[in-house]
């Protein structure tokens, strides 16, 4: 049941450190990230060169984050692909390949069609499930489970950050088995994966803050989300669950996109929720905020606690703590599902089930 919760969204949310916290228990043994399977997948992290990882919206979002840790950790070409469009595009993947499918039910019809798809290709097929014992995972050669437990709301919360999580680790394996980061920096990125369930805590104690500033855009027809790098890669999955269950258009754009069309959207009033957690990119972030400001947007910043008094005279800022760039993910997603939460909620739209959307999609 609910436990109390009016919607099984808001329950959902909340269990987020719990999850990542029972996954960090099973996967992170004596410092060292372990997948049990006698080690071959750990070879087959140390042997592709090429990467396809494919699947359908926020699990998507889930690929799409772990395409850039894969790069940023070890180098590898990745590529990313929604399942709808690999089943009936030409393809590249051959033996050479490690695909990864992602699906929280396990079920979803284009993704399991993808897989079949690319293990006919002769690709080994790893797959990143919660759903045990689903169509899927009997597709796949080896399958990763979120373990996050059932997922009720048609919006997706727990298998989002669980999927990202595997990513995390599945990236920074690599990383070491390859030999493209040192022990030292596992190490640390270690250290950090277990700081990320109390930094979700954190802003999860926030909600009262967060729902604040969810108040002011229930009459809005637009929402932009701003973002470079990680950031940007976070804002499509709140752009998501914001247009799911509030009925909001909203997008998600890098920043350094703007100019090239999007801007042209922003006009007074325009909400518009700017992330600049990434450190390396603050200044070119923070001169995009300025520019849409300019044409008079109304921007709630997504920003380290660290920078929070530098930007309040300005901005409403939502802070967040302070993990490094690489983790901020986490804490940032879980402030944009209890904004999409609220502004459903204070609409008096059923969260849980918004129209037209069903939990698992079977028909392509
Ligand atoms: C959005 C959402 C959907 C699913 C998508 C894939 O909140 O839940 O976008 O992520 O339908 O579903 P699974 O992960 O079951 O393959």
């Amino acid at each position: 049941g609910k436990q109390g919760y009016p919607y099984f969204m808001a329950k959902e949310i909340d269990e987020q450190p719990t999850c990542i916290r029972r996954i960090l228990s099973n996967y992170l043994v004596n410092n060292d990230i372990e997948f049990g399977f006698g080690g071959t997948l750990d070879d087959a992290l140390k042997n592709f060169n090429r990467i396809c990882i494919v699947a359908c919206g926020t699990a998507l979002h889930a690929g799409i984050m772990g395409a850039q840790l894969f790069k940023k950790w070890t180098g590898i070409n990745v590529d990313t692909e929604m399942a709808s469009e690999f089943i009936y595009s030409d393809t590249t993947v051959g033996p050479d390949t490690l695909f990864i499918a992602v699906s929280q039910s396990g079920e979803t019809i284009d993704t399991l069609e993808a897989l079949r798809k690319a293990k006919e290709a002769g690709a080994l097929c790893l797959a990143i499930l919660n759903v045990r014992g689903s169509s899927i995972s009997r597709v796949a050669d080896y399958t990763l489970y979120t373990d996050a437990g059932p997922e009720i709301a048609v919006a997706s919360t727990k298998a989002y950050t669980t999927q990202m999580l595997m990513f995390y680790m599945l990236a920074l394996k690599s990383g070491l088995v390859r030999g493209t980061i040192t022990e030292e920096y596992f190490e640390e990125a270690t250290s950090n994966l277990r700081k990320i369930p109390d930094a979700m805590a954190e802003v999860i104690g926030q909600k009262d803050a967060i729902h604040k500033l969810a108040k002011e855009v229930i009459t809005a027809s637009d929402l932009f989300m701003i973002g470079r790098g990680l950031d940007y890669t976070v804002l499509m999955e709140g752009a998501l669950k914001l247009k799911e269950i509030s009925y909001i258009h909203s997008e998600a754009y890098a920043a350094g996109e703007l100019k090239h069309g999007p801007i042209a959207l922003i006009s007074e009033g325009t909400p518009v929720i700017a992330a600049v957690t990434q450190t390396h990119l603050i200044s070119k972030a923070l001169s995009n905020v300025k520019e849409i400001r300019a044409r008079g947007a109304n921007v709630v910043l997504i920003a380290k606690n660290e920078l929070k008094a530098d930007f309040s005279d300005e901005y409403h800022v939502i802070g967040l703590p302070d993990l490094d760039d690489e983790y901020m993910s986490f804490p940032e997603i879980v402030a944009l599902q209890i904004y999409s939460y609220y502004v459903s909620a204070d609409k008096g739209l059923d969260v849980d089930k918004p129209r037209n959307l069903a939990k698992v999609v079977t028909v392509e």
